[in-house]
């Protein structure tokens, strides 16, 4: 699935929240199997989101249909997606709010980045096929990480 609605929760360990539709194939998979990998795209892969956020992994293969890799993660059965710049494997590690708000908490066990994608642009959804893409960087002192 394509994923807008997410949020850092915790450093130490790394926690994710995630809301995922209760329609999704995806939330009946990470229901059953409590692991998932979040792939982080960069600019390139947009069309490749879209798709893969208006179709179910129910009735296609989206890795196959898309042009999109499969590589085995380490901490999950979930595999990687190739193309994209980070990779996340997460364990589902609270799902209190799953039955009121559909909101995953999830673990990261392992990160990988793409050696080869330096400086990607990432996307940001603002619904309805637009997206913002990441511009300049800029650089304050400051305590927090
Ligand atoms: C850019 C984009 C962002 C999306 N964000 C979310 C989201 O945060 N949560 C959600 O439940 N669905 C979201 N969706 C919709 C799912 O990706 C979509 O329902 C998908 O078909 C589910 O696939 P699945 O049935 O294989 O799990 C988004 C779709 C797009 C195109």
């Amino acid at each position: 699935m394509a994923m807008s609605w997410h949020m850092m929760v915790e450093f130490e360990p790394p926690l994710v929240a995630c809301i995922v539709s209760s329609a999704d194939h995806s939330f009946a998979a990470m229901r059953a199997t409590r692991e998932c990998v979040i792939a982080i795209p960069a600019l390139k892969l947009a069309p490749q989101v879209v798709q893969v956020g208006n179709s179910s992994g129910r009735s296609i293969d989206k890795f196959e249909t898309f042009g999109l890799t499969p590589v085995p993660a380490h901490r999950v059965t979930p595999p990687l997606v190739a193309e994209c710049f980070a990779n996340l494997e997460c364990k589902v590690a609270d799902t209190r709010f799953v039955k009121k708000y559909n909101l995953f908490i999830l673990e990261v066990l392992k990160a990988w980045t793409d050696p080869a994608q330096k400086k990607p642009k990432t996307i940001h959804h603002h619904g309805f096929g637009t997206f913002v893409v990441d511009g300049e960087t800029i650089k304050l002192i400051s305590k927090m990480r």
